[in-house]
C-alpha cells in the first residue's frame, strides 16, 4: 500500500494534476488526496484549481460537474462506472411535462443529477446550500429533483411555496430506518443524531442535526458530546475519527454504504493518472446548457 501512495504522489506532480476526494470514498484515498469535501466544496475546488488535470474520486455527477465548469481541464475517474444511482431516477421529458403545468415555476436540481437534467434545470443546489438557494427565489412552485427526501425536508422551511417532488432516491440512505436509529439511541442515551437530509423523514424526524457530510463533521468538532449516531454513508467515519479520537461514532444497521462510492482504490487512481484515464468528455451544446444552473448555484451559494 505504501508503495502504491507513492507511485501516486510521484505521478500526480510529473501530471500536474490535483487529487479531489468525497468523504464517501475509502480512507485510504482521501488520504492521498489534495482535497476531500462535500458535494459544494469539490465543485468549487474544482473550478478554481490551476492544474491542467483533476482525478476525481466520487461519483459520475462530480466529475461531469467539474468537466462542464471547467471544460479545459482534463477531469479523471479512476473508476468511470461509479455512478449515483439516483441521478438517473429523473430524465428531462418529465422536467420538460410538468414545467408545461405552471407559470409560476423554477426547477431546483440537486447536484446529484445528469447533465441532461441540469440543462432542463434552473438552478442547481447541494444538500449544504439548497436552503440558502431557495430562499432567494420568488417562484411559487419548485419542482424539486431528484430526491424526494431532500425535496421534502426542504419543503417544511418554505410553507409558502408549492413543492413538486417526483419520486427520486438515494438507495443508501433511503434504507437508514427510524427502528435502527432508535435503537442505538435507547443503548447510548445522550448521544446525539447527525443526519445527511437524504434520508427518510423518520430518520430526520428523530435527529438532532441535519447537514450535508462536511455539515455534520463541523457539527461533531464543535458538539460538547462525546457519541454520536451517524445517519449517513459511513466514508465520513474517516474523517470523523481522525478529528475526533475520543469521540464515538456510531452507524445505524445494516451499516450505509454507497457501493459506486467504494469503486475508486488506489490502484485504478494509479492507472488514471498513468494512462490518464478515463477522461470525461460531453457534448459541447449539453455542457453549456448545464453550466447554466451550476453557475447559478455558484453565484447564489456565494
Ligand atoms: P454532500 O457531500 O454534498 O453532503 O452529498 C452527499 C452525497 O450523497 C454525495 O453523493
Ligand atoms: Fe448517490 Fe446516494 Fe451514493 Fe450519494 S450515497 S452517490 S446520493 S447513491
Amino acid at each position: 500500500m505504501e508503495q502504491l501512495i507513492e507511485q501516486i504522489r510521484a505521478m500526480k506532480q510529473k501530471r500536474d494534476a490535483v487529487i479531489l476526494a468525497h468523504y464517501y470514498v475509502d480512507g485510504a484515498i482521501q488520504d492521498v488526496a489534495d482535497y476531500v469535501g462535500d458535494s459544494y466544496y469539490l465543485s468549487r475546488v474544482a473550478m478554481e484549481a490551476p492544474n491542467k488535470i483533476i482525478a476525481f474520486c466520487g461519483v459520475r455527477f462530480m466529475a461531469e460537474s467539474a468537466k462542464i465548469l471547467s471544460p479545459d481541464k482534463t477531469v479523471l475517474m479512476p473508476d468511470s462506472s461509479a455512478g449515483c444511482p439516483m441521478a438517473h431516477m429523473i430524465d428531462e421529458s418529465e422536467i420538460l411535462r410538468i414545467r408545461a403545468m405552471h407559470d409560476d415555476l423554477s426547477v431546483v436540481c440537486y447536484i446529484n443529477s445528469t447533465a441532461r437534467v441540469k440543462a432542463a434545470s434552473d438552478v442547481c443546489v447541494t444538500s449544504s446550500n439548497a436552503k440558502m438557494i431557495i430562499s432567494k427565489i420568488d417562484a411559487r412552485y419548485i419542482l424539486f429533483v431528484p430526491d424526494r427526501n431532500l425535496g421534502g425536508y426542504l419543503s417544511d422551511f418554505f410553507p409558502d411555496k408549492t413543492f413538486i417532488l417526483p419520486s427520486g432516491f438515494c438507495p443508501t440512505h433511503n434504507q437508514i430506518s427510524a427502528a435502527s436509529v432508535l435503537d442505538l439511541i435507547r443503548e447510548n442515551p445522550g448521544a446525539k443524531v447527525l443526519s445527511h437530509p437524504e434520508c427518510p423523514r423518520e430518520v430526520i424526524e428523530v435527529s438532532d442535526f441535519v447537514g450535508s457530510t462536511s455539515g455534520i463533521i463541523y457539527e461533531a468538532a464543535g458538539s460538547k458530546s462525546d457519541t454520536f449516531i451517524i445517519c449517513t454513508e459511513e466514508g465520513v467515519g474517516h474523517q470523523l475519527r481522525k478529528d475526533n479520537p475520543s469521540k464515538k461514532f456510531l452507524f445505524p444497521s445494516a451499516t450505509p454504504i454507497c457501493p459506486d462510492m467504494k469503486k475508486t482504490t488506489l490502484q485504478n487512481l494509479l492507472d488514471s493518472l498513468t494512462h490518464l484515464r478515463t477522461k470525461i468528455e460531453m457534448r459541447e451544446d449539453l455542457r453549456k446548457q448545464a453550466l447554466v444552473p451550476l453557475l447559478k448555484m455558484h453565484e447564489l451559494a456565494g
